[in-house]
């Protein structure tokens, strides 16, 4: 079929632009509680443009790999327990299947994906709370993600005393335990790392209805903030 000479292929649809929403906080903060509530919310919210849906996903194990590396990670039998910087690299073993399998695709597609935990946990336990060095850890992440960093990171802060007191009688697991000081290193890695990335800080101390509405009011900022 001839075509007139000023025809032209119109480009492909773009597809909309997915956003990358991760939660991050030490034990007890209410990460899981929070994040299903925006899994029933975010879908009603008006906020995903039309066909964009949402994955909910988690780190470790978003992935069947990740599921693996994450029983010997928090439940290693034996002797397994591995050292400082064996967690490390299987934490960044388990992020580079989940980036690559699961948060690019569904991004490139238009979806949005809520994470729980990504990047900051390995900056903040492994870095903060086990002594490794920041900057080795930062050129592993490089590796781990191709430089895939979240579009938004919300730290639901609170203090080691409350979150030992949620905890209860409920057993810790391997991380969890490495005892209060780690911890403290820990929730405090996240202040300087929520200080010095932009991460929005939520006050996790209040009411589960509370922490949600300040939750959902960052999320429809980011939204506004960068239309696709
Ligand atoms: P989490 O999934 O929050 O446990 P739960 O299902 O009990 O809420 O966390 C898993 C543990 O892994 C937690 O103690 C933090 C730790 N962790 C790291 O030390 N580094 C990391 O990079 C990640 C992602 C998690």
């Amino acid at each position: 079929m001839i075509m007139p000479a000023d025809f032209q292929v119109s480009e492909p649809a773009v597809a909309p632009q997915g956003r990358f929403v991760v939660l991050e906080g030490i034990d007890g903060c209410g990460k899981s509680t929070q994040i299903e509530a925006l899994r029933r919310w975010l879908p009603t919210s008006g906020l995903l443009a039309t066909g964009a849906e949402l994955l909910v996903t988690r780190e470790p194990g978003g992935t069947a790999l990740g599921a693996a590396l994450r029983q010997l990670l928090l439940h290693p039998p034996g002797e397994a327990a591995p050292e400082p910087m064996a967690e490390l690299l299987l934490y960044a073993a388990d992020r580079a299947q989940h980036v690559e399998q699961c948060i690019r695709p569904a991004l490139a597609a238009g979806h949005w994906v809520l994470s729980d935990r990504y990047s900051g946990s390995t900056a903040a336990y492994q870095g903060y709370g086990r002594g490794l060095d920041l900057a080795h850890i930062a050129q592993l992440e490089q590796l781990a993600t191709g430089g895939l960093a979240p579009d938004l990171t919300l730290w639901l802060e609170l203090p080691l005393a409350e979150s030992l007191r949620r905890r209860g009688e409920r057993s810790a697991d391997r991380i969890e335990a490495s005892g209060e000081a780690f911890l403290q290193r820990v929730i405090d890695g996240f202040a300087e790392l929520a200080a010095g990335q932009g991460w929005r800080r939520v006050d996790a101390t209040g009411a589960p209805e509370q922490v949600a509405a300040a939750c959902c009011g960052l999320l429809a900022e980011l939204a506004a903030g960068s239309p696709p």
